[in-house]
């Protein structure tokens, strides 16, 4: 999971693929370099450590060249370092390669290249590529400019894993190779210039009409071309998309950090993402065809994700199974791909996924659609990798989400959730008009109540510069709470690296409670109403021994509890239970924030986390 960047055009390189590397460093950020063609010859420079080590590199400033690649790397195989960082080059120093991806075979592939007596520079598995086109490429006795295409087709068949691969040669010093497989890869195309990157923000300012690559297509650019090839190098016409998504929604608008951004930009993802979906009481999802006899055919849906992905489907899980009354499981896509799950076609697969990239929830969806089951995705990338294996793909509109820590996605998918639950309801009668309208009438104002929460930020900095000391804190809720919970408690650990656990309120006597004593942080969360009494009990029970205390209430828990007894209080608006994980959740995204930031951490790229998990 690296992030490469290309440019190919009458401007000088290293700038461009310096700024776009800057955009992708949420990918991976231990080592990163960059390659430039100068009057014919390859020049490499790369370092260990962030992007910005590479504006100190005086020579990279002095590059005059307008081709070249480049990467920021988070390593897989071998260290972070400046020999296994990316570019690579062959033997012969002809080729440049950089790689985002894992190929599984290279031990084999190194033996078989140093047998040829090739020599090996890193430790990494990259390096065989450059190496094998280089063999590819010498061994062609056709000089046709198809050669070095040829070169990395020969290459890519030997490969067996993921990647997206940009090549330079110094032999064709004014074009570029590139090709993909389960690492995404995308195109932008200028006006006599050509852009290539992980992902469309990275190159967002300087373009908004994109070449979605497929996997195994290969495409042979020059400053005022692009040709695509199958994967049997048959040359085909590809449609360029327009990206309406700008420059400054991908930018940080001011913000000290995207996530701060993004935390604030919630309210506007969440009005997007209902957009155009509830008309006249109803909800709408015109691109599913689903009918009464199927869902009503259905034994069960599963819902499969990763990290804060798979909380959004925990937080709907409940609400899913009381909508359709269709028994919903919700799983983690790295263990379920693996447990040969009871998945046939009375199984409705759903995938949540932001940036529609995570190996895992792909290779999950796969199999579920080898079983015989439908297939839904939820994401919020137009074209990514997802969308193209599921049956069906509904989006969130949350906008480009950069930092490492997702906020505004989460709530997008719950909003999305929800929707598709009323909407299962709906074709089986399973709602009556007036809870129907309720529930959407809520869902529109829960902008503004997420908005509201928003300006409650005093109190929770004050909150944060009290707890950013602690080695520990503990996250309790019961039913739907629990849900916002656990992904709060993920929040802190991950920006903060303060340990963190959520517990079912109730579990706490089985076990938990045993940590606790005076000076524990432990923050409770409060919003349905049938519950309250268990868990502020709970709660009473840990306030005996001492701990310190944090709740998150709704408006109506507060009013009936002696809040008194707690070290903090935090009031969210009301709303309906279904809803309540969107609105709960925002006070404790702003918590991890200002903690990681008393502790002086970086928020939007903490220490050995990516945003996309695009291996396993
Ligand atoms: C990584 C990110 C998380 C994200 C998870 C799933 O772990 O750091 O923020 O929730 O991947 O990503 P996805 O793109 O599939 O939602």
């Amino acid at each position: 999971m690296c992030g490469i960047v290309g440019y190919i055009g009458n401007q000088k390189a290293a700038p461009i693929l310096l700024s776009g590397l800057t955009k992708l460093e949420y990918r991976g950020y231990d080592s990163a370099g960059i390659a430039v063609m100068e009057n014919g010859k390859i020049e490499v420079q790369k370092d260990k450590g962030r992007v910005s080590n590479l504006y100190k590199i005086k020579e990279i400033e002095n590059l005059q060249g307008n081709i070249g690649i480049a990467h920021t790397r988070w390593a897989t195989h071998g260290i972070p370092s400046k020999e296994n960082a990316h570019p690579h080059t062959d033997n012969t120093k002809k080729f440049a390669v950089v790689h985002n991806g894992i190929i599984e075979n290279y031990v084999e592939l190194r033996k078989e290249l140093e047998a040829e007596g090739y020599s090996f520079y890193s430790q990494t598995d990259t390096e065989v590529i450059p190496n094998l086109i280089q063999y590819f490429y010498d061994k062609d006795d056709k000089n046709d400019e198809l050669k070095i295409v040829r070169a990395v087709k020969n290459t890519t068949d030997k490969l067996i894993g993921s990647y997206a691969i940009e090549v330079l040669c110094n032999e064709n010093p004014d074009i570029m190779v590139v090709v993909r497989k389960d690492s995404p890869l995308v195109i932008g195309k200028g006006n006599n210039e050509n852009y290539i990157a992980s992902d469309i923000p990275a190159i967002l300012s300087y373009t908004k009409d994109f070449y979605l690559l497929e996997n195994l297509e290969f495409a042979m650019l020059s400053r005022d071309s692009i040709r695509f090839f199958d994967k049997d190098l048959k040359e085909f016409n590809k449609k360029a998309d327009t990206i309406t998504w700008n420059a400054m929604a991908a930018d940080k608008n001011g913000y000290e950090d995207y996530m701060l951004k993004e935390i604030y930009e919630q309210p506007t993802a969440i009005r997007e993402t209902i957009g155009t979906r509830v008309n006249e009481g109803i909800c709408k999802f015109d691109e599913l065809n689903f009918t009464k006899e199927y869902l009503s055919s259905l034994k069960q849906i599963y819902i499969v994700a990763c990290g804060t992905a798979m909380h959004a489907g925990l937080a709907v899980k409940s609400t899913i199974e009381r909508m359709s009354r269709i028994h919903t499981q919700v799983d983690i896509a790295s263990e379920f791909r693996y447990r040969d799950p009871l998945v046939d076609e009375k199984t409705l697969c759903i995938f949540i996924t932001q940036s529609g990239e995570t190996a895992d929830t792909i290779a999950a969806l796969k199999l579920c659609k080898e079983k015989g089951a439908k297939t839904l995705a939820v994401t919020n990338v137009i074209g990514s990798s997802i969308t193209r294996e599921a049956d069906y793909a509904i989006y969130t509109h949350a906008g480009p989400e950069i930092a490492v820590a997702s906020t505004k996605a989460y709530t997008s998918q719950i909003t999305l959730l929800v929707l598709l639950a009323m909407y299962f309801a709906q074709i089986l009668n399973n709602i009556s008009k007036e809870e129907l309208g309720n529930i959407i009438k809520e869902m529109l104002v829960l902008p503004n109540k997420v908005e509201e929460v928003l300006k409650s930020t005093e109190q929770i900095k004050d909150i944060a510069k009290h707890m950013f000391k602690e080695k520990d804190v503990f996250y309790l809720g019961r039913g739907i709470d629990y849900t916002t919970a656990q992904e709060a408690s993920l929040k802190v650990k991950e920006i903060s690296y303060i340990h963190s656990e959520s517990y079912a309120a109730g579990e706490l006597k089985h076990g938990t409670i045993a940590l606790i004593e005076k000076g524990v942080n432990v923050i409770g969360i409060m919003t349905d109403t049938n519950l309250v009494k268990k868990t502020v009990s709970n709660m009473e029970e840990i306030i005996t021994r001492g701990a310190i205390t944090t709740v998150v209430l709704s408006e109506e828990v507060a009013k009936d509890l002696n809040t008194d007894i707690f070290t903090n209080v935090i009031v969210v608006p009301n709303t309906e239970i279904y809803l309540s994980p969107i609105i709960t959740v925002v006070p404790l995204q702003l918590l991890a924030y200002y903690i990681s930031k008393e502790k002086g951490l970086d928020v939007d790229k903490p220490r050995n986390l990516a945003k996309s998990v695009t291996v396993e």
